[in-house]
Parts: structure tokens; sequence; C-alpha cells
């Protein structure tokens, strides 16, 4: 890659989407790319209300209600981005939601919920955008799996599959997208400390902490900045990777 044009602010120019941005990792990585000079576009479910908007206020950027699963969430997303900027660089596909049941007691609404969301949503919307011709030469798309889609989890059939699914999109989208010069990574967070993981039980919370290499969760800012390293246009080469983010597991 050719070293942007200022190491300051690498993402200068750049106009970023952020799924899931009003809270946890996605309101950090909202954060982490607006410093990197990017205008980013947080989007979140219409009743994240008032804590998107203060995400968007504090990174300078715009509030998008945007449930992802809406049948015309990429259609919407792209007329936004082309009409108000022309086109979107980057695409955080961190929207995710967990619904755990140990196998026995699955059902259909918790496999269909949370693959909706953590799986479909980011291969539709990055789909529409291409489509729409929205997503720039030269982007950026990184997915937010998580160490649950490598190494599994207890309860979290569906999340695990949801996951390693992310894994394997872009396994196959990495190809497709370099015909654009377009990136695609993801990274796969082991226990971070945010509201996600601040319901599961105290016993079971420990356990996250002490599965990693460093006996402890990790914290949204180291998610958020292997995420800007995505989206700098200097790691241009790096595509079809995936980046476990929170010590080594030991699972
Ligand atoms: P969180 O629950 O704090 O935040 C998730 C955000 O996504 C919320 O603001 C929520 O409103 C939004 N969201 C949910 N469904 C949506 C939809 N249909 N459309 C738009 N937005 C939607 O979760 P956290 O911890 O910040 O997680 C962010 C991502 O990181 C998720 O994909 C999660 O699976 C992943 N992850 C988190 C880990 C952790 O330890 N916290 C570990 C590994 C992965």
């Amino acid at each position: 890659a050719a070293a942007p044009a200022s190491w300051d602010k690498p993402l200068q120019g750049k106009v970023a989407v952020v799924t899931g941005a009003a809270r946890g990792i996605g309101a950090t990585i909202a954060e982490v790319l607006a410093r990197d000079g990017a205008h980013v576009i947080a989007a979140d479910i219409p009743a994240a209300g008032d804590a998107l908007s203060a995400t968007a206020n504090k990174v300078g950027g715009t509030a998008l209600p945007l449930d992802v699963t809406a049948a015309d969430a990429g259609t919407k997303l792209a007329e936004h981005v082309l009409e108000r900027h022309g086109g979107v660089d980057i695409i955080v596909n961190n929207a995710g939601i967990t619904r755990d049941k140990l196998l026995a007691n699955m059902d259909d609404a918790r496999w269909s919920s949370v693959i909706g969301v953590n799986l479909i949503a980011p291969q539709k919307l990055v789909d529409d955008l291409v489509e729409a011709g929205a997503l720039r030469e030269g982007g950026s798309v990184i997915d937010v799996s998580s160490i649950a889609g490598i190494a599994g989890n207890r309860g979290q059939t569906n999340y695990g599959t949801s996951k390693a699914g992310v894994i394997g999109l872009v396994d196959a989208y990495a190809p497709i997208l370099a015909e654009k010069k377009i990136t695609i990574n993801a990274v796969a967070p082991g226990f971070i400390e945010t509201a996600m993981t601040a319901a599961i039980p105290l016993a079971t919370r420990e356990v996250g902490r002490r599965i990693s290499s460093l006996q402890q969760g990790g914290q949204t800012v180291d998610v958020a900045e292997t995420v800007a390293y995505f989206a700098n246009p200097a790691s241009s080469a790096v595509t079809g990777n995936v980046v476990r983010v929170c010590g080594q597991s030991m699972l």
C-alpha cells in the first residue's frame, strides 16, 4: 500500500459505517475511526435512541437508526451514503446479539434471531452496498466475529455458529472484493468487558476471563484498534484474515 497522506489522520476523507454503535465495542470503534479522521455514521436499532445520538455527537458523526435485519436495511444505507457522501469506504459489521441456551433447550426463535443479526445481516449489507455501487474502491469491510466462532462455547451453539459463519463470509468475499480493491477481514474478540458480557452470570464471567492467556477480559479499545488497523488504507494488502483479540484462548 501507499503511505497515507497523513500519518496522524490516515482515514481523512473516508466515510465509515459502524453498526451497533450505540454502546459497547461499536461505540469505541466509532471513536477510534473518528480519531483517525473518518466521518462516522453510527448505526443502531431505532430503540437505541439517545445512546446512538450520544455516540454520533461524541465523534462528530451522523446517527442513523437502522435495524440491520430489516429487509431494506442495505438499500436504505446505500441511499443514505450515496446521497450524503457519494459512497462509503469502511463498513464495520459490529451489531450482534446473544440468545444463549444449552443445546437441548435451544429453540428455533433463538437460532433464527442470532443467525439473522450476526450472520445474514452482515452478508446482505455488503451485498446491497456493492450492488448499489456504494462501496468505494480502496475500502474495507470489517466483520466482528468471536472466539466462540473458532473454539465454540457451551450454551452458545447458535452464537458460535453465526460467528463461525462470519469467518466463512470473509473467506468467500475476500477474492470477490479484491477485484474492487476492497479488503475484508474479521476480528474475533475473546471476553471483552461490555454490557453484553455483564449480563452473563458472575461465575461464568470469571471463566470467560480465565480462559484467556492474559487471565483477564479485554477492553473495547483492544477490538477497536484492531478494526482501525484493517480500515487503514496502509493495510490494503491485508485481506481474508481473522485476528483474535484478547489473549490466546485456552479453551
Ligand atoms: P452490546 O450488546 O454491548 O452492543 C451491541 C449493539 O448492537 C447494541 O447497541 C445493540 O442495540 C446493537 N444491535 C443489536 N441488534 C441490532 C440490529 N438488529 N440492528 C442494529 N443494531 C443492533 O455488545 P458488545 O459486547 O459491544 O458486542 C459487539 C459485537 O462484538 C457483537 O457482534 C458481539 O457478538 C461481538 N463480540 C463481543 C464480545 C464480548 O465479549 N463483549 C466477544 C466477542 C464478540
